[in-house]
């Protein structure tokens, strides 16, 4: 996917560097070029010649002396690549870019380039979350340059919360985003995800379990395969893919809304597990006064993925989820009828699946049903992208 891309990768200090060696072999892989630049932080944690080996090619430290500048100038170095990347990016690093200072090698580049940048921020949870740090994300962004949100774990500190590196597979996916590598190029694809909040008054509501996880992975997945992404999404606590643009709804006529607007799109992904029924909500706080609970009066709520799959917009490939907890296929091939889509993706909710990280689906068309192997959901979601990019495409 990145044959013949050139990408100058900056290895910053931090624990975190050795997974800067795995992306390099990663980019390779791709069919992607890649030219490594070590600060001196980043050289306490990997070596330039590891970083060299890997990449078959120079390694520029901030030992880069007059012999290399008359070889190939810094400026020409900086603009030499398709993309720059910062990985780890440190707190220390991400501040001097935000200052715009150049005082090493790798900072001079940053400065000099001329080509899109992407970070991954990998540090200590407090350093992460600290107000200079979070001043310098926010100046960073302003400046268009991409944020590889840093993953939540446990960290080599010992503290746990965000500031590990992203994953690999994650990285990835932002460069080939960037670099808009993919197949589908050109292709504005729809994805909905998370759940739908449906008031009863200012502090309560309806909702479906779901934490959006899978809608998220899909569309950072889509992303990837250099797909323009819309991601609505109901209320969530996740971080939006690279590449992807989000819109945040609360209910699920908001989000109906949100997806006629959208539109016109070559694919639609529903993964939202929409809440079926909403209640008119009361203004205020609804008081226990002693007669027994509320009655409801429960209206049911717009079905976005039929209303998409039968109107004049439809998208030509419409894709549904189906979250079951018996007679998954049977089910699955009822709601394939109804609702009137190309491809649904069911999957057995009775155990641990929401909110965790992996997922069994079973893919459901005219075509008949193929199980894919139980895999963490960002595996799912590449292997469903690959999917739906071949529909797509013919
Ligand atoms: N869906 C939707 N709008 C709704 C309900 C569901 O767009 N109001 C979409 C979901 O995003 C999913 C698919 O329809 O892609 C199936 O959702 P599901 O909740 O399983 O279907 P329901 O129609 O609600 O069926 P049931 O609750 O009877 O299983």
């Amino acid at each position: 996917m990145l044959n013949g891309r050139r990408i100058l990768l900056i290895i910053g200090g931090g624990i975190a560097a050795y997974k800067a060696l795995e992306l390099i072999r990663e980019i390779r892989r791709a069919g992607g070029s890649v030219t490594p630049v070590i600060t001196r932080g980043g050289a306490q944690f990997v070596t330039p010649l590891s970083a060299a080996a890997l990449a078959e090619a120079k390694a520029y430290t901030d030992l880069f002396d007059l012999t290399d500048e008359a070889e190939m100038g810094h400026i020409r170095l900086s603009r030499s690549a398709d993309l720059v990347v910062v990985c780890p990016a440190s707190a220390d690093l991400l501040a001097k870019m935000a200052a715009g200072l150049a005082d090493d090698l790798a900072t001079t580049l940053l400065l000099a380039t001329d080509k899109p940048v992407l970070a991954a921020p990998a540090m200590n949870v407090r350093m992460w979350e600290h107000a200079a740090t979070v001043a310098n994300i926010a100046i960073l962004k302003g400046r268009g340059i991409t944020i590889i949100e840093p993953d939540v774990g446990a960290m080599a500190c010992g503290e746990t919360g965000p500031g590990r590196l992203a994953e690999v597979p994650r990285l990835m996916e932002a460069i080939t985003a960037a670099l808009g590598a993919g197949v589908l190029q050109g292709r504005h694809i729809l994805v909905t995800a998370g759940p739908t909040h449906e008031p009863i008054d200012p502090v309560r509501y309806i909702a479906n379990r779901s934490s959006g996880k899978q809608g998220f992975a899909l569309a950072g997945a889509l992303a990837a395969l250099g797909a323009r992404v819309t991601l609505v999404a109901g209320p969530v606590a996740l971080t939006t893919p690279p590449g992807v643009v989000r819109v945040d709804v609360e209910t699920a006529q908001q989000m109906a809304a949100a997806v006629a607007a959208a539109l016109p799109a070559d694919a639609a992904v529903m993964v939202a597990a929409v809440a079926d029924w909403r209640t008119e909500a009361a203004p205020a706080k609804i008081k226990k006064d002693g007669n027994g609970p509320p009655a409801l009066a429960l209206h049911e709520n717009p079905d976005i993925l039929a209303s998409l799959a039968k109107g004049p917009m439809r998208p030509r490939l419409v894709v549904g989820f189906a979250a079951e907890t018996s007679d998954v296929i049977a089910h699955a091939q009822a709601k394939l009828a109804r609702k009137g889509c190309d491809l649904i993706v069911a999957n057995d909710v009775s155990g641990d699946v929401m909110g965790g990280d992996r997922n069994l689906v079973h893919l459901v068309s005219a075509a008949g049903v193929e199980t894919l192997p139980e895999a963490p959901k960002s595996a799912i979601a590449h292997a469903l992208a690959a999917r739906i990019a071949g529909l797509l495409n013919g």
